[in-house]
């Protein structure tokens, strides 16, 4: 059953996508002091190789980070999205990939905390040897849409959710609403990041409209929609076109700075001829 391994897709336009939103919401964070608690319900290993025979086989980061590492004129999301990926390669090339637990502990202060699920035994070993003995973040093996019951609302009341799982199950599209019901539920202000594939499949075309829903009903400063299209379906249909990343309670200032990135991602990052961009958001955000 969990056949998915994020390393033959690391650093690929989706994690660009994902991973930029990611440690711009976590830099509006820290503009308080006040401690606040990330929880990835669908953490992978922390970090992947681009040189390993996992991230070679495909190459897709050659068609993502890759192609922004020197770039000179970047907004300022993306220049840090490769600052970041810079320091975790010792800033000796690119070699390795940070993964979402390796943004958000490159950005944690001494009193926030991280709360990193994850299912495989393989990866959740590999986070585990490298996160676990971190002060303030903690590694569990288990469901990450089970964890939000425990976890929310954080003491705090500052709190980030990434729900970024594989959709190789169908369920997880219903999983995956019913996780931002529940977030929102317990926890009315969370930020809740969502990641959704863009794929010629009913579930996949429906999720956006769900969660806008259960946005508008649950969560106080509304949501933000940021999508990309880079790549075209094969000839049966198959294939990722792009991705969108889906947040409730955005930072008021996410729109603005995501405004310059998403047509700056849809040129650089083109497969074809139609890559574009969109971002929406609600009256609320
Ligand atoms: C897309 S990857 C995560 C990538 C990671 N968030 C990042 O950005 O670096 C999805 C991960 O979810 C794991 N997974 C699948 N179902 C899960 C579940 N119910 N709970 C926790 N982890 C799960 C998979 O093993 C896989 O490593």
């Amino acid at each position: 059953m969990l056949a998915y391994r994020h390393a033959f897709h690391a650093g690929n336009h989706a994690d660009v996508l994902k991973h930029t939103v990611l440690a711009a919401v976590l830099h509006h964070m820290n503009l308080k002091d006040k401690g606040w608690r990330y929880i990835d319900t669908h953490a992978g290993a922390g970090g992947y190789s681009l040189q390993g025979d996992y991230a070679k086989k495909r190459a897709e980061f050659e068609q993502g980070i890759a192609v922004l590492m020197d770039k000179t004129d970047l907004p300022a999301p993306l220049a840090e999205l490769v600052r970041l990926v810079r320091e975790f390669n010792g800033n000796k090339g690119l070699i390795q990939y940070p993964g979402s637990p390796a943004i958000a502990r490159a950005l944690m202060r001494p009193q926030d905390q991280l709360r990193l699920y994850e299912l495989h035994p393989t990866d959740h070993k590999i986070l585990d040897s490298y996160m676990a003995e971190v002060p303030g973040v903690e590694v569990k093996q288990g469901d990450g849409y089970a964890s939000l019951k425990s976890q929310l609302p954080p003491t705090t009341k500052r709190g980030v959710v990434l729900i970024d799982p594989p959709y190789e199950i169908k369920t997880d599209y219903l999983r995956v609403l019913g996780a931002l019901r529940e977030a929102l539920e317990r926890f009315p202000d969370c930020v809740v990041i969502i990641w959704l594939p863009q794929l010629q499949l009913v579930e996949a075309a429906q999720l956006p409209q769900r969660l806008k829903a259960a946005a508008d009903a649950g969560a106080k400063k509304g949501w933000l929609n940021a999508r990309l299209t880079v790549a075209q379906a094969d000839a049966r249909g198959f294939g990722m076109l792009g991705s969108s990343v889906f947040i409730a309670n955005p930072p008021h200032t996410l729109h603005d700075e995501l405004q310059p990135v998403m047509p700056y991602l849809a040129q650089a990052l083109a497969q074809f001829d139609g890559a574009r961009s969109a971002l929406e958001r609600s009256a609320k955000a």
